[in-house]
């Protein structure tokens, strides 16, 4: 287990991503899918649920977490987050405190809660004076509606500026084996600062987890074509690395899919890696990495393939 930030709230280091089951960008979501994953998700050990406002037209996503893990709230941490809302399909940020206030108010609704444990700024409008933002932030600890702040998607510069406002305890930015570029700049200022990072598409929206195969024919629905990993060059490149980890899987017993995630929250400074997940089997999967032994030899390997294959372009 780790602690957010300073704070004594602690959260396993694989948490539940909560996108694909919002239904929007992942094929063949059901209900009943997504209420198995969820419960799934803490029968396994998972105890930290990462949401938000956006996740979902209509917050599909924090509703789908009020329904199935309700009776449980003394197990779970929940984070979500404000600043980015659905406007004909078309995603908005705003980052104005009211707009913000508005959009926790009301996800704290969906989630039938009257806290979350934790808060984010989704995305920055680099319109609205970040101390503005900050500031609401400030005062709804005060109201004791969230427990503690977050930012994602901010520049270093950005977080610090945030930061003199309202103590941040969690930054979320992208990161995996492939796309680092926070190491040089956010990761190790995080750090020094007490900040936990709490890591997203892990998985790459699910290459790494090596389950596709070379020929993979992708329903044209599948949004994930609109990525380069997903395509020509990347892709071919992704796939060989995947079977250079295939013997070190097979030696451990264990997927592909778990190396990887382990390899993102070993990381230092990196405290949770965030899965996403629409399938029960997948959240089961993705948990039982937290008790998977990795030698350092086996580490230097992955370490080796990952130079290898080098990072993504984006
Ligand atoms: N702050 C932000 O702006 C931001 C942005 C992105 C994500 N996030 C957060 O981070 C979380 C993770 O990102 P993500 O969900 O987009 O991507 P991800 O965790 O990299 O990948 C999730 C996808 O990988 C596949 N998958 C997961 N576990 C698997 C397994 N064991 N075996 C095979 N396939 C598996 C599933 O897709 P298929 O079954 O369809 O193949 C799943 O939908 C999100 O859910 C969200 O909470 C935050």
């Amino acid at each position: 287990m780790q602690k957010i930030g300073k704070t004594k709230i602690e959260v396993s280091e694989v948490a539940m991503g909560c996108w694909p089951i919002a239904g929007i960008t992942s094929v063949g979501v059901t209900e009943e899918n997504s209420l198995a994953t969820l419960t799934e998700a803490l029968n396994s050990g998972i105890n930290f649920f990462d949401t938000a406002y956006c996740y979902g037209y209509e917050g599909e996503s924090e509703k789908l977490i009020a329904k199935a893990l309700g009776n449980h709230r003394d197990e779970i941490v929940i984070a979500t987050k404000g600043g980015v809302h659905w406007k004909n399909k078309k995603q908005v940020t705003d980052s104005r405190p009211e707009r913000i206030r508005k959009e926790c108010e009301e996800s704290l609704q969906r989630l039938n809660m009257d806290h979350v444990e934790l808060y984010y700024l989704h995305s920055l409008d680099r319109k609205t004076p970040l101390s503005e933002t900050a500031g609401v932030f400030n005062e709804l600890i005060q109201e004791g509606k969230i427990l503690s702040a977050g930012i994602s998607n901010a520049s270093l510069e950005e977080i610090k500026e945030f930061h003199q406002v309202c103590p941040l305890s969690a930054y979320q930015p992208r990161y995996n084996m492939f796309q680092r570029d926070i190491e040089n700049s956010q990761l190790p200022w995080c750090q020094e600062q007490g900040i936990s990072i709490m890591s997203y598409w892990p998985l790459m929206k699910g290459v790494l987890a090596g389950k596709m195969s070379r020929d993979h024919v992708f329903d044209p629905k599948d949004s994930r074509l609109k990525y380069p990993v997903y395509r020509a060059e990347e892709w071919e490149k992704t796939q060989d690395f995947l079977d250079v980890l295939r013997p070190i899987a097979k030696q451990l017993n264990c997927t592909i899919a778990q190396l990887v995630i382990r390899w993102t929250f070993e990381q230092p400074g990196i405290t949770v890696a965030l899965c996403g997940a629409k399938k029960p089997d997948q959240i089961r999967e993705n948990a039982e990495t937290m008790t998977l032994e990795i030698t350092s030899e086996q580490f230097a390997l992955i370490n080796q393939a990952i130079q290898v294959r080098g990072p993504v372009k984006n």
